[in-house]
């Protein structure tokens, strides 16, 4: 069947729009009745090695904290292209995980083939179900995403992430480490994800923002925790999309270098949830307004109430369970690098020099 923009201006609109029902979707697949419905068991597994490239290597970098926080299972991440050369030792009770929307990246490929022989079990997480990825893996479970032809990833992203969220969860009952309550709680949250999203996805006065973005040179990323990933995420869509030069850091980073960058020209958006590490996160905020840096900052109606005065610009997000923030701040990342597209003229759903799948290295 061809895939229309039914009624939308370009495909990555019309895919970021669909996160909400797509998500529903994988969350039914995935979970009935109170119960994960995945074939995995992480008993006995002491570690995990999570590889993929571009915006499933940052779903791969969210999951990481979920694993360590929530199932307390170690975890190493690497790109695809270095993972696959630097040989690195595999234990053959840990299993490796590969993230990749089309199932086809070369490299990505490359390194599960690495992997095979050394580790106890091969699982992957894609959104092209017949693909050479799914079809080399000992487990491949799809994300539900429906067909991405965007270039710029957004909805298997997102999907990507709910799926590696219950894979998590997954581990926290195998390990003990949760209890049938403390499930059916991360499931409720999960359940609300949906919702919460349209609500997002409503609110936000994007193409006005987007104006004033599109006339920077470079633009600054921060987050904190699970919300460090989504700032690399929110440069990587935002370069991808609108060729202006944006970085990620983590917040505590900023002394570290990005610091130097900051004038009145450059806008800083700041990811920060009102969670355990809002402080923080205000704090390096401040340093940059202290700079005359332009800062744009994203939390919810609380966060913004208590450090949005003094702030270039803010964007108020529905107040999210602090596992499933990052999840939430995708939609941001997203739209802002469609609407500073937009606002540039630039090619959005084929950006120039990218590729949707990088089969050959
Ligand atoms: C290309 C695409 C990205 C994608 C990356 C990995 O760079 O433009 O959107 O994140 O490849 O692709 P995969 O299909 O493995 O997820």
């Amino acid at each position: 069947t061809r895939i229309e923009k039914a009624g939308y201006k370009h495909f990555m609109a019309k895919e970021i729009a669909e996160q909400p029902v797509v998500l529903a979707d994988a969350l039914r697949h995935y979970v009935q009745d109170q119960h994960l419905n995945l074939p995995v068991d992480f008993t006995g597994v002491d570690r995990l090695t999570m590889v993929a490239c571009g915006t499933a290597s940052y779903a791969c970098h969210v999951a990481k904290y979920w694993f360590e926080q929530l199932a307390g299972l170690p975890v190493e991440v690497d790109i695809a292209s270095e993972f696959r050369y630097r040989e690195p030792p595999l234990s053959p009770t840990s299993w490796a995980l590969f993230v990749s929307q089309s199932g086809e990246t070369a490299d990505t490929l490359a390194a599960l083939r690495y992997a095979k022989e050394k580790v106890a079990k091969i699982v992957s997480v894609v959104n092209v179900p017949t693909s050479s990825i799914a079809r080399e893996s000992d487990l491949a479970l799809p994300i539900l995403a429906g067909v991405e032809v965007g270039v710029a990833s957004t909805k298997a992203f997102t999907c990507q992430l709910t799926v590696l969220a219950l894979l998590a969860l997954k581990a926290a009952v195998d390990r003990g480490r949760l209890d049938a309550d403390g499930l059916a709680k991360h499931l409720a949250d999960l359940a609300s994800l949906p919702g919460l999203m349209n609500h997002a996805l409503g609110g936000g006065d994007y193409p006005e923002i987007a104006e004033e973005l599109a006339e920077a040179q470079d633009i600054l990323f921060l987050g904190r925790g699970s919300m460090f990933p989504i700032a690399l995420e929110g440069a990587l869509k935002l370069k991808e999309c609108s060729y202006i030069h944006a970085e990620g850091y983590a917040s505590g980073e900023l002394k570290h270098g990005p610091i130097a960058l900051i004038d009145a020209r450059v806008p800083v958006i700041v990811m920060a949830p009102r969670d355990a590490l809002f402080d923080k996160t205000v704090s390096n905020m401040q340093e940059v307004m202290a700079r005359h840096g332009r800062v744009l900052l994203i939390s919810d109606a609380q966060g913004v109430a208590e450090a949005g005065s003094g702030c270039w610009r803010t964007l108020t997000m529905p107040q999210a369970p602090d596992f499933l923030a990052p999840i939430l701040y995708a939609l941001p990342a997203q739209l802002l690098a469609y609407h500073t597209a937009i606002a540039k003229g630039t090619d959005v759903d084929q950006p120039r020099n990218l590729a949707k799948s990088v089969t050959v290295e």
